[in-house]
């Protein structure tokens, strides 16, 4: 009997394993409807929030860490979805798998057996010994005791088919992302399908050598053409995956731009779509263009900047004008930086520098009207839009001064701030922060009012 009670405690032990870990699927498939359209708020929101910090390596912990969008998992990570609070969450693969949800189960089952041993080949041969057991069982015990037996075994049926769920649990996330990425790739999957299996898809890319991998069965180009999808859902979710699969990881950036994926992502810049999509795009174009000087001369060429123009001057995606700003403000800084650091440490590889050079951002900017745009977004009500603006008036002051010293109207707002901020930086002082927000954008708008006095 003790070996059947471990069995049993083994398999159980499984289906709680297989429960909690199974989620990113179920997710999905327990609520189809709900799943995309709730989990886009949560991400929209959690987006609206991204810092250009966000989308550098995530560092996992020994404890469990809730992962933000944009962030990239280094390879061996262990990754899960917490269903309580629909998060990410990472930390060091420190452990066995199986072993740390035997732990976690709340029921908490000793279990005197070397777990890290059992394959779903062990487990299946297991359940054959278990039936076998049970025939001889009956052969030989009383009645009650056969019923006993039979009341523990009778869903040996539903074990059954959970063992072949179990063999879906089992599968590497190559298997899972090959899977995903036909379903998406087959015309005969419904437009529901096609949106769950990126959702899911964009869970799994997350982790950089997933990414790759990705890359290696020429999933990510099933992905990329997706963004030539006539329905703009489809756009909107292959742009999901993108960002998430670009995120600091230059190998698939580099293939991802060889793949044409910038010029698809420019092309629905620029045409008609629907805020979320375009929104989507965008947080896919600055994943790809991040630290990647060879996209950024490549976004140039192709018109990258008169598709973002676009996009701050309509009407319907005026909202995004900040998160615009705030790309161009990092790649003016971020090309400062490298020539920066390679005067000072030597470090920056020369090719990375000489890449860095051949983008002729600045000049770009100017001669496509970012000064003027770029000082009519002070007008924003909100501060860190403000902030944002004020910044990147900041990165771009030496290539528009001549611009903004005769930009009246910019002069008025400035002076205008200067007294807004003045007055809330005082109520700060008096509060007893003398670093605060209010007195460090008062101190940006005193510097830039210097500068072109
Ligand atoms: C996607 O489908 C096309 C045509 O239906 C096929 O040629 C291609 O090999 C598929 N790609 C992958 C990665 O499965
Ligand atoms: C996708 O669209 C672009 C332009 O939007 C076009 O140049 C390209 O040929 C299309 N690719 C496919 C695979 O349909």
């Amino acid at each position: 009997m003790a070996p059947l009670g471990m069995l049993l405690g083994l398999i159980l032990a499984f289906f709680t394993f297989s429960l909690s870990h199974q989620n990113p699927k179920e997710f999905a498939l327990i609520n189809p409807e709900k799943s995309p359209k709730e989990s886009e708020q949560k991400e929209t929101k959690a987006e609206e929030a991204l810092d250009p910090e966000d989308l550098e390596v995530f560092h996992p912990t020994h404890e469990w860490q809730a992962l933000r969008p944009g962030q990239a998992v280094p390879a061996g990570s262990h990754v899960r979805l917490n269903l309580q609070t629909g998060e990410r969450e990472v930390k060091l693969q420190d452990e066995d798998k199986f072993r740390n949800h035997l732990k976690e189960s709340k029921k908490g089952k000793r279990l005197d057996v070397n777990t890290n041993a059992y394959t779903s080949e062990d487990l299946k041969s297991a359940l054959a010994k278990l039936k076998e057991g049970t025939k001889l069982e009956s052969s030989k015990e009383d009645k009650a005791r056969q019923a006993e037996v039979k009341q523990l075994f009778r869903p040996i049926e539903e074990l059954k088919k959970d063992f072949a769920e179990l063999n879906v649990v089992i599968e590497t996330d190559m298997q899972i992302m090959i899977r995903l990425i036909n379903k998406f790739n087959s015309s005969s999957s419904s437009l529901e399908e096609k949106i769950a299996a990126l959702f899911d898809l964009e869970y799994y890319v997350h982790q950089m050598d997933n990414a790759q991998d990705l890359l290696s069965f020429g999933g990510l180009q099933v992905v990329i053409n997706g963004l030539n999808s006539t329905e703009p859902l489809v756009k909107e979710y292959a742009a999901f995956v993108l960002g998430a699969a670009f995120s600091s990881n230059p190998k698939v950036q580099v293939e991802a731009v060889e793949g044409g994926a910038l010029q698809k992502l420019l092309v629905i810049l620029a045409t008609e779509q629907p805020l979320a999509t375009k929104k989507k795009v965008l947080f896919a174009l600055c994943s790809l263009l991040r630290h990647f000087p060879y996209a950024q001369q490549h976004f140039l060429k192709l018109g990258g900047l008169q598709a973002l123009r676009s996009l701050v001057q309509e009407k319907a995606t005026e909202v995004l004008a900040v998160r615009v700003v705030t790309l161009l403000y990092d790649l003016v800084t971020e090309k400062m930086f490298a020539e920066e650091e390679a005067e000072l440490t030597r470090e920056t590889s020369p090719e990375k520098l000489q890449q860095y050079r051949q983008v002729h951002l600045l000049p770009g900017l100017r001669e496509q009207g970012w000064c003027a745009i770029t000082a009519n977004l002070l007008a924003l009500p909100e501060h860190d839009a403000r902030e944002k603006v004020l910044q990147a008036l900041g990165a771009l002051l030496a290539t528009c001064r001549d611009h903004y010293r005769e930009d009246a109207q910019l002069s008025r707002t400035l002076a205008g701030l200067q007294m807004e901020y003045q007055a809330l930086a005082a109520l700060e002082l008096q509060e007893g922060d003398d670093e605060g927000y209010f007195r460090e954008l008062l101190s940006s708008i005193n510097s830039l009012l210097q500068e072109l006095r």
